[in-house]
């Protein structure tokens, strides 16, 4: 296995740019590049000076947010479109030579309130991707997946669980039975049935700044609390906050992204993505409280298709990927609060005007 830059981990960014030089003047896709993940992906493509395509319909959020996500400011090509449109796909893929496809519809509660919607962004749309990635003579797919597909883990084990890929998998959610669908389809109609090579990213629980949560949802524990507790509100622990997550932080998870369009060893393969440390939401609601004075905690129930969760097996993208995360999660919280702090018009005034 060839070592890690510096030996312990990606190094600094300087390194993670010198492995992306194969992207110069490459030219990458990518779906859903207007959201939280996308967004900062783009701005890391950018530096690598790859050209860079967003395809993204632009709705996810408030139009109020698209400036904190800076898609349009980005220096890259924003198509407003839809995956789902095979004329607008195929003219895109026309001229890539990568694709990431991390365009979903996101948010576990609103595919359980909604599977019709779901099915069509997280099925119907990546099927329409990878019939098109597969028409052009694109190089590689990444095809961000989750590790929702992990659902609670082994049956029967206490405590929080390691999950590896190799692992049996059972999805509990519509989201996460999309996801789980995606990677199968990704595997049967790429790689050696069509030419492109591809790459599969589970990535766990994504945090940081501009993050914000989406009405009615229960995914999304930092600016949950975060928000709450800035705005005087108490904390709210679902089932007592013992769920357990492992929490990302999206410049990592960008790295992660960029590298799996270059790295070698990925060609087909799966890797988890995330710190390798569990962190349960109660310990998040603890790291944020010095930050506001007078916060405090209740505990309200736990949602249906909210995972007790489990955190990331990191061998193998150390190996293959050689890619480790560098933001632990008491720093990362940190910087999330400090950019809250700094950005109040971050918080979505439909949760500012909500009832506490
Ligand atoms: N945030 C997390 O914790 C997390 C964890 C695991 C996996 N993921 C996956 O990572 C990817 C990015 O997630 P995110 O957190 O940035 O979510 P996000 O909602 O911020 O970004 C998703 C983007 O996809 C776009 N999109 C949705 N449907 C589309 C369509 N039909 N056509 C074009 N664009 C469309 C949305 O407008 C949005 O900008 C998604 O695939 C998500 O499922 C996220």
């Amino acid at each position: 296995m060839p070592a890690l830059p510096n030996g312990t981990g990606n190094g600094t960014e300087e390194t993670v740019l010198s492995r992306l030089a194969k992207l110069r003047e490459a030219r990458v896709l990518v779906t859903g590049g207007g959201g939280l993940v996308g967004s900062r992906l783009v701005a890391l493509l950018q530096r690598a000076d790859a050209v860079v395509t967003v395809l993204d319909r632009m709705d996810a959020y408030p139009e109020s947010a698209h400036d904190l996500f800076g898609a349009a400011r980005s220096g890259a090509r924003l198509v407003v479109g839809d995956i789902c449109d095979e004329a607008t796909m195929a003219g895109l893929l026309r001229g890539a030579d990568f694709v990431v496809h991390a365009a979903a519809y996101a948010d576990v509660a609103a595919c359980a309130r909604h599977p019709d919607i779901a099915f069509r962004a997280n099925v119907r749309g990546t099927q329409v991707v990878l019939e098109q990635v597969a028409a052009h003579p694109v190089r590689r797919l990444v095809l961000v997946s989750s590790a929702s597909v992990y659902g609670d883990g082994v049956p029967g084990v206490d405590g929080p669980q390691r999950f590896h890929e190799d692992q049996s998998l059972f999805p509990l959610s519509v989201y996460a039975n999309y996801k789980l669908w995606a990677e199968h389809q990704t595997r049967l109609m790429l790689g050696a049935a069509s030419g492109a090579e591809y790459a599969v990213l589970r990535y766990f629980s994504v945090y940081g700044d501009p993050q914000i949560p989406k009405p009615g949802s229960h995914s999304w524990v930092v600016p949950w609390l975060a928000i709450q507790a800035r705005l005087g509100r108490p904390m709210r622990l679902n089932g007592g906050g013992n769920q357990v997550r492992d929490l990302v932080h999206v410049d990592d998870v960008a790295e992660a992204t960029a590298l799996a369009l270059v790295e070698e060893q990925m060609a087909e393969q799966t890797v988890n993505v995330g710190t390798g440390t569990p962190t349960s939401v109660r310990q998040v609601a603890e790291f944020l409280a010095p930050h506001f004075p007078g916060s405090r905690c209740i505990t309200t129930p736990r949602p249906e298709g909210d995972p007790l969760g489990g955190f990331a097996s990191v061998e193998r993208c150390s190996e293959l990927l050689r890619w480790r995360a560098r933001i632990g999660v008491r720093e990362g919280i940190d910087r999330y609060v400090q950019w809250l702090l700094a950005t109040p018009q971050a918080v979505p005034r439909w949760l500012a005007e909500a009832a506490a």
